[in-house]
């Protein structure tokens, strides 16, 4: 008997068929395993553990008198602000009346699927959230499959083939979440390919929704360039502090509309929802933003001085990989990395692990490692984990504060890891151990030729 809860009844707008994340299995998990005073390796986590610049946590104390409503869309000296930065740290046009604040960009992603359009178009993997929020809304979703091989970046011929399929099955595909540098893989689109998208969204007249939350922590690999650059009219670009400035508590987060007649009209549709829903940004937290974004000079450096450390601890996990000879995308951006195990398939197997969700409860119970599985970012291939740096050796306050002294002191990359960061190098001991006990056992005859002839 399915149980009711009298006099709740659960309405079908956007909860049924909403099922939890499989990222709260594993943190159900890790938090279980923490109570009974066990250790992990918490790499599941993806938020910067920086401490808060000391000119900003000042004008958030500061501001904690402005206690009235602001306007929906922001304070206007605010979104002023934004459009300035916009216009120095990425050279784009941008005007006030472009700028939108929110409480983080997940809500204001979701304002924009919300007013747009119908079917949404996603990469896979992509970030968790974003069919979810599709679904919630009622909206159906159109899968383009990448390929690690490809650094998971967007075919143009997968893409059409998906739309036309898609159109063929009276589906209307309009709105295209596009996410560079990329959560869960880490990888960066090569700006020729971000300049082909945008003339295939123009020819398609697709939306773009350009999720750029990621663009102040590339490593300078390959460089970002958002998609607005080619296709202005036609992409909303988001942005934030929870990623460059680790500030991911304070929900704050940015989108910048498109130039012409449709940025008013958009800001016009996400204002009504705002006010109907959040009404604004916490005023304090507004203000305190505008420090965030006035370009000081100290605040800059610090961005970059994060963007650095997350380099360093990222690209370590990623040369691990490597080492081990584990498959797995060159990450050039945030700070995640995203192996896959299809190799070991059959000595997984022999351990009852059968897909990536086993792989990921499999790691965290035999070797303490947390990760996230593939599939709760609706991989492609199966077996692959996403894997985060932000949390290790950066667990509390103190020892966060004890890890940007460091770096100050001696910003060496090498001396950074291997005097800093007891608990990733375990990280990659651990690793080690897994990938040896896999290879122990991988089938039988690789390791007997000659007897497997006989
Ligand atoms: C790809 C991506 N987009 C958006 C967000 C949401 O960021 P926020 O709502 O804190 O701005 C995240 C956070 O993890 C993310 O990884």
């Amino acid at each position: 008997m399915v149980e009711r809860f009298k006099p709740l009844r659960f309405s079908r707008a956007g909860i049924r068929g909403l099922k939890a994340a499989a990222t709260v299995a594993i943190n159900d998990r890790v938090h279980e395993m923490w109570a009974a005073g066990q250790n992990v390796y918490h790499l599941a986590f993806g938020e910067s553990r920086f401490p808060v610049h000391p000119r900003i946590a000042e004008a958030l104390g500061a501001s904690a008198h402005k206690r009235s409503y602001t306007h929906p869309l922001g304070i206007p000296e605010l979104r002023r602000a934004i459009a300035e930065y916009y216009q120095r740290r990425f050279e784009m046009d941008v005007t006030p009346e472009q700028v939108v604040v929110g409480p983080g960009s997940k809500s204001l992603i979701y304002s924009c699927l919300m007013a747009l359009g119908e079917e949404v178009i996603l990469p896979q993997p992509s970030w968790v959230s974003y069919a979810p929020q599709a679904h919630i809304l009622g909206k159906p979703v159109t899968f383009v499959p990448t390929r690690p091989e490809m650094n998971y970046e967007l075919e143009l011929d997968v893409l059409e083939a998906r739309i036309h399929e898609s159109r063929h099955n009276w589906g209307n595909p309009e709105v295209f979440v596009v996410n560079s540098p990329k959560n869960p893989t880490g990888t960066v689109m090569r700006p020729e390919t971000v300049e082909a998208l945008a003339g295939f969204a123009r020819e398609h007249e697709l939306m773009v929704l350009s999720d750029e939350i990621y663009a102040l922590t590339v490593f300078n690999s390959i460089p970002h360039v958002s998609i607005s650059r080619f296709y202005p009219e036609g992409t909303v670009v988001f942005g934030g502090l929870s990623k460059s400035l680790p500030l991911g508590g304070w929900r704050f987060g940015t989108a910048i509309l498109p130039p012409g007649n449709g940025g008013p009209a958009l800001a016009h549709a996400i204002s009504n929802i705002a006010s109907n829903i959040w009404t604004c940004v916490t005023a304090p937290v507004q203000y305190a933003a505008l420090v965030a974004y006035s370009g000081d000079p100290d605040i800059e450096e610090y961005i970059e001085v994060c963007r650095r450390m997350h380099t360093i601890r990222t690209r370590f996990l990623y040369q691990t990989m490597v080492r081990l000879g584990i498959p797995c995308a060159e990450p050039a951006g945030a700070f995640y990395v995203f192996p896959c195990f299809e190799k070991w398939r059959e000595p997984l197997a022999a351990r009852g692990v059968r897909n990536d969700q086993d792989l990921a409860l499999y790691l965290l119970e035999s070797y303490e490692i947390a990760t996230l599985p593939g599939s709760a970012f609706h991989s492609a291939q199966d077996l692959c984990l996403r894997i985060s740096s932000s949390y290790i050796d950066a667990a509390t306050d103190e020892r966060a504060q004890a890890l940007l002294a460091a770096f100050q002191e001696d910003p060496d990359p090498d001396r950074f890891i291997v005097d800093h960061h007891p608990r990733l190098q375990k990280v990659a001991e651990r690793f080690g151990e897994f990938i040896a006990d896999l290879e122990q056992d991988v089938p039988y005859a690789d390791h007997r030729p000659e007897l497997a002839i006989v």
